[in-house]
């Protein structure tokens, strides 16, 4: 279980207050697919941002699995973000000098230690998990837009995350594409994944086990059906 409990996030400019977030408490129970829509500045990023522990909140508490997670100690938010979490953008941030399967070994690359064949072996299952067998050395230079972002939904897997946050994946492809990402990652949830996505694709929220609208700094829940924007 991921929660937020009462919390608020401000960006100021010219000591002017930006109130993004006023305030939100949510519940996310492992396990569930939750998109969260709204309109644009509306605060999602920063919404994700905060659960992800990007982020740190003014006020309020971010709890993730029964532990207190929002004023960790930098060295523990980094194994969490790197065991527990992941994320995935609309710009996929490959390093376009390093093949796919280096790509997706990135998280493992904070030694000087040689990967392990295991490791090696891990990163090759997660690109063939995305439908890149084949694929492993190629540059992104080499791969079409939706291939690259399936690179880094490799990159996020590799880790075995339990939350997998996803802030518009698709919104830097073509519809057919950004299908071909949707239905990947619904397989991956139906594997048992936590996914928080942030999408502008209504057709995406259908499948939704929950759906959340961001609205002047405000999180509404709302059925899919009954979604008007
Ligand atoms: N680092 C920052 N510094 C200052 N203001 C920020 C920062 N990040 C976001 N904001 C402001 O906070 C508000 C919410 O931004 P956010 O990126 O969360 O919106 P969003 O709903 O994700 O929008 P979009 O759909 O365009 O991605 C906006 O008014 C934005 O200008
Ligand atoms: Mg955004």
């Amino acid at each position: 279980m991921l929660s937020a409990e009462n919390i608020s996030k401000s960006f100021y400019s010219d000591r002017v207050e930006n109130r993004v977030l006023k305030d939100i408490s949510i519940k996310i129970e492992n396990g569930r697919f939750v998109c969260v829509v709204g309109r644009s500045g509306s605060g999602k990023s920063t919404l994700l941002n905060v659960l992800s522990t990007l982020l740190k909140p003014e006020k309020g508490t971010i709890t993730f699995a029964g532990q207190d997670i929002t004023n960790l100690p930098e060295k523990k938010l980094n194994r969490l973000r790197h065991n527990d979490f992941s994320m995935i953008f609309q710009f996929h941030h490959l390093m376009t000098y390093l093949t796919a399967v280096e790509n997706v070994l990135l998280p493992y690359m904070n030694s000087l230690k040689p990967v392990a064949k295991a490791t090696m072996q891990r990163a090759r299952e997660c690109l063939d998990r995305v439908g890149l067998g084949g694929k492993y050395s190629r540059l992104p230079g080499q791969l079409s837009g939706g291939e690259q972002q399936r690179v880094a939904i490799a990159r996020a897997l590799v880790k075995s995350p339990q939350v997998l946050f996803a802030d518009e994946p698709t919104g830097n492809l073509d519809k057919t594409t950004g299908d071909e990402i949707i239905k990947l990652l619904k397989n991956l949830h139906k594997d048992g994944l936590t996914i928080i996505m942030v999408t502008h694709d209504l057709s995406y929220t259908s499948f939704a086990d929950r759906l959340l609208v961001m609205e002047d700094g405000i999180v509404n829940e709302v059925k899919a059906g009954d979604l008007r924007m």
